[in-house]
């Protein structure tokens, strides 16, 4: 099959968000200029760059959480994990600006440490950020903040501090009201070009070369595999 935009709009579009998949859901708490309190997923969003961290998320028409972003300059992005699916989806409802969804939900919030608007306590990581800079598109607003802190629970680090995915168990959208959840992982480290060149392609060096970039091995010790070459 091939689409293009001469396609059926909807087939054209639902093939493209059903593929670029899974999408992080970043649930985004901000502050009214009342200071009242808002929380709302947003899946059209991603890191974009690390030297500084920023990351971008995009806004369809208008959104109480795009005006309190412009109003007050900064935002939560509380990353949903398994068991925080249902609540995340009940607050897409479409609420008067004046609702607080963790309120009405009974999500308790922590302060924050740098920015206004306060985390979720459920959430395993919580990024502070402050927006940067807007570009309007044709048929949406995208925001580009730098995240300026960020809050991780001790239960999902490894022994290192760094997150382990196996722990942490990220929640993905698969387009539309489809979801996932990354329960296991595993490493491919990137070989030299010389080790490509002599034949000792990523499969085989899988589990003997430690990944370069973390210094753990290639294949992790939770994992089937890992279990096994154990
Ligand atoms: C998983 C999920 C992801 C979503 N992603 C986006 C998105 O990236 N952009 C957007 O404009 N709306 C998105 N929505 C819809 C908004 O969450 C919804 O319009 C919500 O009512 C906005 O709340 P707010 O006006 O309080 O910000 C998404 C909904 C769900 C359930």
């Amino acid at each position: 099959m091939y689409l293009d935009t001469g396609s059926d709009r909807v087939d054209f579009t639902w093939m493209i968000k059903n593929a670029v998949v899974p999408r992080p859901i970043a649930w985004i708490g901000s502050l009214s200029s009342t200071g009242g309190y808002n929380l709302a997923p947003y899946s059209y969003f991603q890191l974009v760059t690390m030297d500084p961290p920023m990351l971008m998320v995009s806004f369809t028409g208008r959104k109480d959480s795009l005006d309190n972003i412009r109003h007050t300059g900064d935002f939560v992005v509380n990353l949903v994990t398994d068991g925080l699916e249902a609540e995340q989806t009940d607050t897409a409802a479409l609420f008067d600006a004046d609702v607080d969804e963790a309120a009405l939900l009974g999500l308790a919030t922590l302060p924050s440490t740098v920015v206004g608007p306060p985390r979720l306590a459920r959430a395993k990581v919580a990024l502070e950020c402050r927006a940067t800079e807007e570009k309007a598109m044709p048929g949406a607003t995208l925001v580009f903040a730098e995240v300026v802190g960020v809050h991780a629970d001790d239960a999902v680090l490894d022994e290192s501090g760094r997150i382990d995915i196996e722990r942490y168990r990220p929640v993905g959208r698969l387009g539309g009201s489809l979801y996932t959840t990354i329960t296991s992982a595993y490493r491919i480290p990137v070989p030299r070009a010389a080790e490509v060149l002599a034949g000792h392609r990523s499969g085989v060096l899988a589990g003997t070369v430690a990944d370069r970039t973390t210094g753990t091995p290639a294949v992790s010790a939770n994992s089937a595999e890992g279990r096994q070459k154990a």
